[in-house]
C-alpha cells in the first residue's frame, strides 16, 4: 500500500485520475474512509458546524483542530491528511501562520494545511511553502468569510467575479500551493481553472470537471437531514439507520430483552474471590 503524498496527487492529475477527498474528524471515521480508499482526508473546520453544532466555522480554535487532526491521523494509513487552518490562525501575519501551521503538522500530525482566500493570502501561502509546509488553497465560497459574502452563496457568477476567482487561482498556484479547493462556483469556471492550472483542483459544488471532489462525510453519508444543497449526493442514509438502531436498542433495554444470555459474562459466583486481574483486557483489549 502506497501512502498518498502531495506529489502523488499531482501525478494523478497528470494521468487524468480523479482524486476523492472526504472530511473526517475522528479516528473511527478516518479508519473506515481510509480503508475504503479515500485519497485525502480533510480535517475541515466544518467541524464547527457538524460536530459542534455552530452556525458558522468561525469559532473553531487551533487547539480544537489539532485535537481532531491527531485523531484522524491515527486512523489514516494511506490517505493524505490535510488540516484546515481555522479563522484567525493565518490572516494576521505570515509568522503567525507558520507558527500555527507547524503545530497542525507537529502536534496534529497533519501532512498539509488548507487556507481560505485568494490573492491577498497568496504571500502567506508562499511563506508557508518556503517553510516546508504543503498548502492547499481554498477559493470561491470561503466559509470563513461568510459575513463578508452575505451568506453561504455561490461565487463567481458574473464575469467580473469569475475573473477575480481565476486570478485567485493563478496567485495560489504561483505561491506554491500543491492543490486548490474550488467551492460553489459555476462548473464552467471550475473547468477553465482546472484546465489552466498544473496543480489539481478539488471541487465542491463546482461541477464534474475538477480533478477531484470533496464532500463533508456526514452530508455524504446522509447524517445531516436538514442540509440538501443541489451539489450534494448522499450515498447512504446513516441518519435514519442510526435513529432506527437506537430506537430498537431503547425498546430492548426497556423491555428487558437486552442484554441476552450471550451478552452476559458467565462463570460461577464466588463473592469471596478477587475479580480476575486481566478482566479489562479480556473485555476491551480489541486490536487497535
Ligand atoms: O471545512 C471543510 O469541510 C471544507 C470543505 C467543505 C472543503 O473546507
Amino acid at each position: 500500500m502506497r501512502k498518498v503524498t502531495t506529489t502523488a496527487l499531482s501525478a494523478m492529475k497528470d494521468r487524468g485520475e480523479r482524486i476523492a477527498m472526504v472530511t473526517a474528524y475522528d479516528f473511527t471515521f478516518s479508519q473506515l474512509l481510509d480503508r475504503a480508499g479515500v485519497d485525502v482526508l480533510l480535517v475541515g473546520d466544518s467541524l464547527g458546524m457538524v460536530i459542534q453544532g455552530e452556525e458558522t466555522t468561525l469559532g473553531v480554535t487551533l487547539d480544537q483542530m489539532i485535537y481532531h487532526c491527531k485523531a484522524v491521523a491515527r486512523g489514516a494509513e494511506r490517505a493524505l491528511v490535510v488540516g484546515d487552518m481555522p479563522f484567525g490562525s493565518f490572516q494576521i501575519t505570515p509568522d503567525d501562520a507558520i507558527r500555527n501551521a507547524s503545530r497542525l503538522l507537529g502536534e496534529g500530525r497533519a501532512h498539509a494545511v488548507k487556507i481560505e482566500g485568494g490573492q491577498t493570502i497568496a504571500p502567506t501561502a508562499r511563506r508557508l511553502v518556503e517553510a516546508g509546509i504543503p498548502v492547499m488553497g481554498h477559493i470561491g465560497l470561503t466559509p470563513q468569510s461568510v459575513h463578508q459574502l452575505g451568506g453561504f452563496k455561490a461565487q463567481g457568477r458574473d464575469s467580473e467575479a469569475a475573473r477575480a476567482i481565476l486570478e485567485d487561482a493563478r496567485a495560489l498556484e504561483e505561491a506554491g500551493c500543491f492543490s486548490l479547493v474550488l467551492e460553489c462556483v459555476p462548473g464552467s469556471l471550475a473547468e477553465h481553472i482546472t484546465a489552466e492550472l498544473s496543480i489539481p483542483t478539488i471541487g465542491i459544488g463546482a461541477g464534474a470537471r475538477c480533478d477531484g471532489q470533496v464532500l463533508v462525510c456526514y452530508d455524504m453519508l446522509g447524517m445531516n437531514d436538514g442540509f440538501k444543497p443541489r451539489f450534494l449526493k448522499t450515498y447512504a442514509s446513516l441518519g435514519e439507520q442510526i435513529e432506527s438502531a437506537a430506537s430498537e436498542y431503547i425498546s430492548e433495554v426497556r423491555e428487558g430483552r437486552f442484554p441476552a444470555e450471550e451478552h452476559t459474562i458467565g462463570g460461577a459466583l464466588d463473592l469471596g474471590d478477587e475479580p480476575p486481574s486481566d478482566l479489562p483486557i479480556a473485555l476491551y483489549g480489541r486490536s487497535r
